[in-house]
């Protein structure tokens, strides 16, 4: 992961400027020595465990003068057993082939030796729990933002969809967060099929929205990466007859293993190179491209509600109910945002809103691509957007700025970028709002809602008709009742 690039002192530096060349960081011994490094675990998509890649690399520090005085944060839920899609269609074919598959002697095929003894990590009944790795996961999240925001007040509470794995991802969440015992209380918000806007699960009231959207496309990348490794790997046991299904699932393991068990040999590099791995995360980078991403026209309309709703609590003159606002949804959510916001847009920079698709080509990786979804969405996968108070930053007015997060990286809206570091002004804020609603606006139009009492707008976080939720003890005891999280 050492990237060395930048580092090597160039012909001229080193032979005009010798003896400042010895007292500088650029003459660094490890760049002539150090060596290649590849972590699967950092291209997993919506299967990787939460990392923070830093990209870009942007001080997530506030920048010099400005303090946060109000944020908005939205979360993926944390590490779970398996997602029932992936282990119906990927993993359980896998492994009852394995099981079925006595006859095949593991010990004499060596990058599959471990199979021998191996058994898979979770049964049927743990489907889309919470692993202990995400309650740790969600909990530390909870302790980080009480380190990023020492001036802000604790909320008294947080929202959350109304599943058991963002459910508890909120409850552990506030342990980490609160204090004391019952200082945070959790408020579920049904996961409805005709909420309209109203819920943090628009995607799901969206008729428009499906979620197999990507399957096709990512299906073309998926037949063309995984033909190598099958041809290997059918060379080595070909008894077992791999499939490109088999190898997807074997790589999700690597995964699911990893937030299981602390580690899986299915990560091992000697049975899936880097190359593979990057074969693996296109296909995914593909799908969410066409189901959650710009390839998708629902997408804007079904991220704006939460962007508007949270940009005009943090833009309101008068002081909020709470300084810092919390959520807990499911992956869909937060890369729909993105795309509500314009961000990780592979044409950002040239190229027409009409060619988007032309960025993820099928025959081959577009290894520049900002739509990179391990970036975007791994395991508690969170966005937030800042209200900054900036006095005093040089070359700058003093005044209101705003910054948008995304696992930590501050994240340079386009064309918004008047304020200090990352940040936009707020009358460039409130300008690039009104643009990004004047493209998006129109929820049930866009979406096709084709039931009755639909709603445009996100109002649960000023709205008193969502109830006070439930308090959350310091230990994990079931105070919540199964209306509590209702399952999807
Ligand atoms: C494994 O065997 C079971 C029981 O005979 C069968 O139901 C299942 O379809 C088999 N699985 C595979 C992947 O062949
Ligand atoms: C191998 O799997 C493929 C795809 O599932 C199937 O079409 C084919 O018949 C299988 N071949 C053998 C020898 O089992
Ligand atoms: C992506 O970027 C292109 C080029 O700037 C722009 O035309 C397009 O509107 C952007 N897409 C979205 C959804 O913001
Ligand atoms: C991208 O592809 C999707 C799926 O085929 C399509 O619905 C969408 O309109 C395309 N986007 C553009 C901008 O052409
Ligand atoms: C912003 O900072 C200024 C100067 O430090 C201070 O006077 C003001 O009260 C702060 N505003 C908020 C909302 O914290
Ligand atoms: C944005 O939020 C404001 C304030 O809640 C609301 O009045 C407006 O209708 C919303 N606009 C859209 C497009 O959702
Ligand atoms: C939709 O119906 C529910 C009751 O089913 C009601 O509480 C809610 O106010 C209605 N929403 C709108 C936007 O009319
Ligand atoms: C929520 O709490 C507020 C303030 O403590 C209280 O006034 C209100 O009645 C409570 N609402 C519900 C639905 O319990």
């Amino acid at each position: 992961m050492t990237s060395t690039i930048g580092r090597q002192p160039s012909r001229w530096l080193k032979s005009t400027i010798p003896l400042l060349l010895a007292s500088s960081r650029l003459c660094s011994a490890g760049a002539l020595y150090s060596t290649y490094t590849f972590d699967p675990l950092e291209h997993l998509g919506g299967v990787a465990p939460y990392f923070e890649p830093q990209d870009p690399p942007s001080s997530p520090a506030s920048p010099q003068g400005c303090t946060p005085v109000r944020a908005a944060y939205l979360s993926r839920h944390a590490a779970i057993y398996a997602n029932d899609y992936d282990f119906e269609e990927y993993i359980e074919p896998f492994t009852s082939k394995v099981a079925n598959l006595t006859s095949i002697d593991w010990t004499k095929i060596p990058a599959l030796n471990f199979l021998a003894g191996w058994s898979p990590p979770f049964t049927a009944a743990e489907q889309e729990l919470l692993t202990r790795v995400g309650k740790v996961e969600a909990s530390q999240l909870g302790t980080v933002l009480s380190f990023r925001y020492p001036n802000l007040r604790l909320p008294t509470h947080v929202w959350t969809s109304s599943a058991e794995r963002t459910f508890k991802s909120a409850q552990s969440f506030v342990r980490g967060l609160e204090t004391d015992d019952n200082g945070i209380n959790v408020i579920s918000i049904y996961e409805s099929k005709e909420a309209g806007a109203d819920t943090l699960t628009p995607y799901k009231s969206c008729p428009a929205y499906s979620s197999s959207a990507g399957s096709d496309q990512s299906g073309v990348f998926l037949e063309r990466f995984t033909k190598p490794i099958i041809a290997r790997l059918n060379a080595a046991a070909p008894e077992f007859n791999f499939t490109a299904n088999d190898i997807y699932g074997m790589m999700e393991l690597c995964g699911y293993e990893s937030v299981i068990r602390g580690s899986s040999p299915f990560c091992d590099l000697d049975l899936f190179t880097p190359d593979d791995w990057l074969g693996w995360e296109y296909t995914a980078d593909i799908q969410y491209h066409y189901n959650v991403g710009y390839g998708n026209r629902a997408s804007g309309p079904v991220g704006l509600p939460w962007f508007n709703a949270s940009a005009n609590l943090l833009l309101d003159n008068a002081p909020t109910d709470l300084d810092l606002y919390v959520s807990f949804t499911h992956r869909e959510l937060p890369p729909m945002v993105f795309v509500a916001m314009g961000l990780f847009n592979n044409s950002d920079f040239g190229g027409s809103a009409s060619a988007i698709n032309d960025t993820m080509p099928l025959d081959r990786i577009n290894y520049r691509r900002a739509w990179k979804s391990s970036h975007i969405l791994p395991f508690l996968g969170n966005l937030a957007i800042e209200r900054l108070n900036c006095s005093g930053s040089p070359g700058f007015a003093d005044g209101d700025y705003y910054r948008v997060l995304a696992n930590s990286a501050p994240q340079p809206l386009p064309l918004c970028a008047d304020g200090p570091g990352t940040s936009c002004s707020r009358a460039g804020f409130e300008a690039y709002v009104r643009e990004r609603s004047d493209l998006f606006a129109g929820y049930s139009e866009k979406c096709g809602v084709d039931y009755d009492n639909t709603t445009d707008t996100l109002t649960i976080y000023t709205d008193p008709g969502v109830g006070n939720g439930t308090a959350v003890g310091k230990r994990e005891v079931a105070q919540f009742t199964e209306n509590d999280f209702a399952m999807n």
